[in-house]
């Protein structure tokens, strides 16, 4: 890991969030807070009972509005301030933690908590307050057909063209605190690692997708993060 690199993707899961503060997906207090998956994060349930799921986000909006970014958003930052490289962030996260640490070239392919979509016409928009089934969209008009623009099961990645070609044509990749379990996001390593680009893993434990990266890097994200980042500094 001396080279000089030019195109990085850091992907990051929850892990990267757990440090201010934010349970992860997989842990004993997971995010969907003893709800059923299939009740608040499926299309089929937003069909079904619009106002539950609403619920669920808009209770959890303004933990997230709260939340402050630690030192693996802040160590990104530096990155991409001071290495010279065209580096991009795609997260897995609803937060807006990396935007929050002043991240640049942020791609949320799960959505994020802080805007809605028309389910009518498409227009997004951002907020921070409650939404419910009577709402109408500022754009269209139509009542009843805004959705929180978080992606649920069953429903297409955002900006999955774009990250594509970013990771096709990077030579280093480097993966956050994410469990590598659901798809595709859990497959980027090998798209980035048939492209030729070394791959690094950050995880506080072995991941079931950990032989595809060349290095393991165990450990809290917050510590682990900015070390790396000072020596590719070092180093460039
Ligand atoms: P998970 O909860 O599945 O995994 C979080 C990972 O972060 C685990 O592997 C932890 O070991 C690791 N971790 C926890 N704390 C850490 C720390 N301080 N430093 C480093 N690593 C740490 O969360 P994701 O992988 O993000 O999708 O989950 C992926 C997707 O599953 C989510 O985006 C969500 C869910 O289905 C949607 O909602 C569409």
């Amino acid at each position: 890991m001396n080279k000089q690199y030019k195109n990085i993707v850091i992907l990051t899961g929850a892990g990267i969030s757990a440090e201010s503060g934010l349970a992860t997906f997989r842990s004993a207090d997971g995010l969907w807070n003893n709800h059923k998956v299939e009740d608040v994060a499926t299309i089929e349930a937003f069909w079904r009972n619009p106002d539950y799921v609403h619920q669920f986000y808009n209770e959890m909006r303004p933990e997230l509005f709260a939340a402050k970014p630690n030192a693996a958003h802040l160590a990104i930052t530096k990155l991409q301030k001071e290495y010279s490289a065209n580096i991009s962030v795609v997260t897995q996260n609803v937060d807006t933690l990396h935007e929050k640490a002043g991240n640049t070239n942020i791609y949320h392919i799960h959505g994020q908590i802080n805007q809605i979509v028309c389910l009518n016409c498409g227009h997004v928009f951002e907020t921070w307050s409650d939404v419910s089934s009577e709402d109408k969209c500022e754009q269209c008009g139509i009542a009843g057909m805004l959705k929180p623009n978080i992606v649920f099961f069953g429903e297409n990645l955002l900006y999955m063209d774009q990250v594509d070609r970013l990771l096709s044509s990077c030579d280093l990749f480097v993966s956050v605190g994410t469990s590598g379990v659901v798809y595709p996001a859990a497959g980027f390593v090998q798209v980035a690692k048939f492209g030729g680009a070394e791959t690094v893993e950050f995880n506080l434990e072995t991941t079931s997708n950990n032989y595809m990266f060349d290095r393991h890097i165990t450990g809290p994200a917050g510590t682990t993060l900015p070390q790396f980042v000072d020596e590719l500094i070092e180093k460039s």
